[in-house]
């Protein structure tokens, strides 16, 4: 693609990718590479941004990028550890601060009028998050900007189109961030604002007519909002030659296997149904442990698909709805490999047996921007505004073992809750919800007798991708009628509970 791109210099951020989605708010296309993995095709790179990290340039693991072909050679933003690795090695000097510099900060100009700060005025809020500073300026260092506790809290290099700042810029509680990123990558820069849902459409189908030809390609659709995008891009470019799967694992929402299926019917895709219920509920009898769950689910899942691709004659391509978080390569700053907390078996891919080249329309997107490209291609609002799902479906909200009654009773009670949260106005307003249903029978009465039931949990989260999340504050009344109508309406309830944890400590998910 010919897109003016800008690349981000990964050291290890929390925040990286979040600089990476407000420059792609811009409309500017940009990528995240590992500092330590700088492209070799430098020339297509319009500017580069250095992310902050969580080490320190002063000692432990001080981590060195090769900035020989950008420094002075294009327009170049150092951000936090960024700032300070340009200090440090130059000739300035990085010291640990006394000072809290965490939070809050107001910015006063040393120098007005730079286009550095078009658009942005004395007082503006930036977000700082360091414990070194900057003491003194690198060699012809020119300090543009301070705050009150950090002397040193944006400078540029004379003759050279560097800039350097200590704050946050990605970060919501900067501000001015986006204006100052705008500042940067437009104006000086010369960056062009030509990355739009539009735009990606039609250079991807182009892309995919020109890779594809007559080839036939199989996806899986799961009825979530990447793979539904995904197969709509696939669909215009390549038309019935896309066959796409959609299998009923019976852990999915109460009628959700035949209403997304007409669903993907009227959107013109070639698609079968196939119903795996049964297989899925054998490969799950007597198992109660979360992970030897998942990998049941994920075997099964290979397995049937795997039965119906074979269907097909003649096909070459597998088509996936990875997104951009997907496949961007960590810095592991402490060298270790993070632990695995949940498998989550739809990242890993389907196995090589299948000798299927792979076809990732998306993986150059964000959530948010996979949702603004099917908007863009008039794909229904309910479709794409859907909360996320998760692969093994209602396996893991039923805690311990799985049998077709437990699963009745949840599908039962998680429609009485998703449809009540629509009926609210409360569904867009959550990132997440769900019931869970857990494996302990409590005392109740109902009429004159004793009950021992089922009891279930509610959950609701708010969270932008699902790496933290709190539990959403919902109306007592909301609560309270939901309750009631949960215990009324599904035989073998008795108890309702809502979950107020957050992650972390606890996951979205109870298994
Ligand atoms: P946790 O429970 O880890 O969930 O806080 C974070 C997000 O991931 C989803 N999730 C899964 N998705 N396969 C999936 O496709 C899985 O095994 C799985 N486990 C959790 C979860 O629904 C939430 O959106």
């Amino acid at each position: 693609m010919q897109h003016n791109n800008v690349l981000i210099l990964d050291f290890g951020s929390q925040y990286t990718q979040l600089i990476a989605r407000r420059v792609r708010e811009l409309n500017i296309y940009c990528e995240i590479h590992p500092y330590n993995k700088i492209p070799n095709n430098l020339e297509t790179y319009k500017a580069v941004i250095l992310s902050g990290s969580p080490n320190s340039v002063r000692g432990g693991a001080v981590l060195h990028p090769e900035l020989k072909h950008i420094r002075g050679e294009k327009p170049l933003l150092a951000v936090c550890y960024g700032a300070q690795y340009l200090a440090h090695f130059s000739g300035g000097e990085v010291a640990p601060s006394n000072t809290r510099e965490y939070g809050r900060a107001n910015l006063s100009f040393i120098k007005e009028k730079e286009d550095f700060f078009h658009n942005i005025y004395t007082g503006s809020q930036v977000w700082m998050s360091h414990s070194d500073t900057i003491k003194t300026l690198p060699d012809n260092g020119v300090l543009l900007a301070s705050t009150e506790d950090v002397e040193n809290a944006a400078y540029k290099i004379e003759g050279e189109q560097t800039y350097a700042i200590q704050f946050h810029p990605e970060v919501y509680h900067s501000k001015d961030g986006k204006q100052l990123l705008e500042n940067f990558l437009v104006h000086i820069a010369k960056v062009e604002q030509d990355w739009t849902p539009q735009s990606f459409v039609e250079e991807t189908v182009e892309a995919l007519q020109k890779k594809l030809g007559n080839d036939r390609v199989v996806l899986g659709l799961s009825g979530g909002v990447d793979s539904s995008v995904a197969a709509m891009l696939l669909h215009k470019a390549i038309g019935k030659n896309l066959y796409c799967i959609f299998v009923n694992n019976g852990l999915l929402r109460k009628n959700e296997f035949q209403d997304v299926l007409d669903q993907y019917k009227d959107m013109g895709l070639n698609v079968k149904g196939v119903d795996a219920s049964a297989r899925f509920l054998d490969a799950l009898a007597g198992l109660s442990d979360p992970e030897e769950k998942r990998k049941a689910i994920g075997r099964v899942f290979i397995e049937v698909f795997d039965d119906e691709a074979h269907e097909i004659s003649d096909v070459k391509w597998l088509a996936q709805g990875t997104i951009y978080p997907d496949v961007i390569e960590s810095v592991s700053v402490s060298g270790g490999p993070s632990a695995t907390i949940k498998s989550h078996h739809n990242v890993g891919g389907l196995p090589d047996f299948m000798k299927l080249k792979i076809v990732e329309p998306l993986k150059a997107l964000f959530k948010d921007e996979v949702r603004r490209v099917g908007a863009s291609m008039d794909m229904d609002k309910n479709l794409l505004g859907r909360h996320p799902f998760p692969g093994p479906g209602l396996a893991i909200r039923i805690l311990g073992d799985i049998t077709a009654e437990k699963v009745r009773i949840l599908q039962e009670v998680d429609a009485v809750f998703i449809g009540n949260l629509k009926k609210w106005n409360l569904y867009d307003n959550v990132w997440q919800a769900g019931a869970i249903l857990l494996p302990v029978n409590s005392v109740g009465v109902m009429g004159d007798e004793r009950t021992y039931e089922k009891c279930v949990a509610l959950r609701a989260v708010e969270s932008t991708d699902g790496m933290t999340a709190d539990w959403v504050n919902l109306p007592y009344e909301f609560l309270q009628k939901t309750s009631n109508e949960i215990i009324n309406k599904v035989k073998g309830v008795n108890r309702v509970v809502y979950d107020i944890s957050s992650k972390p400590p606890a996951t979205i998910e109870w298994e």
